[in-house]
């Protein structure tokens, strides 16, 4: 039977999004349903309602551009995470009204692409009766249900292309470098890309830090004739005792924007121990440009399996990777709490193995 399907993309832009939306247009047609881009986050599905179609011919090209062509939004009345990630409800009347105007649009399922903050929407509108699945989105691989989420891959790619760069000026400056890269609470970028990118020290907010101990490595490197140190500070790390580091004031109804630590950093080991040094912040680099291989081919399952859960009636879930496949988990499953790195995981165990400082 055929169907008319919505696809939204929300929240941070990310690498891959173009690839899940082709994917997802891509497997509807197939069926022989229609697909309807929905512009500027889930607002576009409000009057004046603001959507385009995605027909077979408005895909070319989508595969490897990086952003969304729908556009996206993580602010506005659309927003169920705020401060440090404290869940807040859609007042009902706003709920409705987008019932309501997918009813308007003739709209019987919605694709969501999202994070934790847009998936948390989404599992509100599954409450509320909307014909809702989600597609496990962001840089910072932070979704509870899915082994991994697309965009990460090409986010650890850029730090890492970054931590090979500022190796060579370390290295011809004996210097210490500092870098510091996004994840929010989750240091799952930092850890990837500082064991990728051979970095001497990894601070993640799983691991409060002390700045005695990232100093101790740098005295120790220096004793064994190493004159430069790699450090690689995610956003969300924080010295033991203290707190998060933020880049603005606290804004209503927003997320908190963490940022600074890296500088912090960087600061304080010159004060500590007379080296010179200096921090970049690799910022919203790691979400621009074109998806890794890894993730276009990650992007094209995740869509064509929500479609796969819309065929089979499977709504209010969201699409995952096992590990070993492609299943999927209940949305309430995927945003009832971050996934943080594990301190027994391999990453953390293989970062003490080879003696990188963890900051503990
Ligand atoms: O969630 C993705 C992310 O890039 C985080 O890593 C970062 O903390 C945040 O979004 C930045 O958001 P904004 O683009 O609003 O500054």
């Amino acid at each position: 039977m055929s169907k008319t399907i919505g696809i939204v993309t929300g929240g941070g832009d990310c690498p891959g999004l173009n690839a899940v939306i082709r994917s997802v247009a891509k497997a509807a047609a197939k069926r022989g349903w229609e697909a309807i881009g929905i512009i500027g986050g889930y607002q576009g599905l409000l009057p004046p309602q603001n959507t385009r179609p995605l027909q077979y011919h408005d895909l070319d090209g989508l595969i490897n551009r990086g952003g969304t062509i729908l556009g996206t939004a993580n602010r506005g009345q659309f927003s169920a995470k705020t401060g440090h990630g404290e869940v807040r409800q859609l007042p009902r009347e706003l709920l409705e009204a987008t019932r309501r105007g997918m009813e308007q649009l003739g709209i019987e399922a919605l694709v969501s692409v999202g994070g934790d903050g847009s998936l948390t929407i989404a599992q509100q509108m599954h409450e509320h009766g909307i014909p809702i699945v989600g597609v496990p989105k962001t840089i910072d691989n932070d979704l509870a249900g899915t082994h991994v989420t697309f965009g990460f891959d090409s986010a650890v790619a850029c730090a890492t292309d970054a931590l090979d760069r500022l190796r060579t000026t370390a290295e011809s400056h004996n210097r210490a470098m500092v870098l510091e890269v996004m994840g929010r609470y989750a240091g799952w970028i930092a850890i990837y890309a500082g064991v990728a990118g051979g970095a001497d020290v990894i601070l993640i907010p799983e691991i409060p830090f002390s700045y005695e101990s990232v100093c101790a490595q740098i005295a120790a490197r220096e004793q064994a004739g190493k004159r430069f140190t790699l450090v690689v500070a995610a956003e969300g790390a924080f010295e033991r005792g203290g707190g998060f580091v933020t880049a603005a004031a606290q804004q209503e109804n927003r997320e908190a924007r963490l940022g600074g630590i890296g500088a912090r950093v960087a600061t304080e080991i010159e004060k500590r121990t007379g080296k010179e040094t200096r921090s970049v912040v690799l910022g919203h680099l790691q979400r621009g440009g074109s998806p890794t291989n890894m993730d276009r081919a990650l992007c094209t399952i995740f869509g064509a399996k929500a479609i796969e859960l819309i065929a089979q009636g499977k709504l209010g879930r969201m699409v995952s990777h096992t590990g070993g496949g492609i299943d999927s988990v209940p949305l309430a499953a995927a945003t009832a709490g971050l996934r943080t790195v594990s301190l027994e995981g391999s990453f953390v165990q293989t970062a003490r193995d080879l003696g990188i400082c963890l900051g503990d």
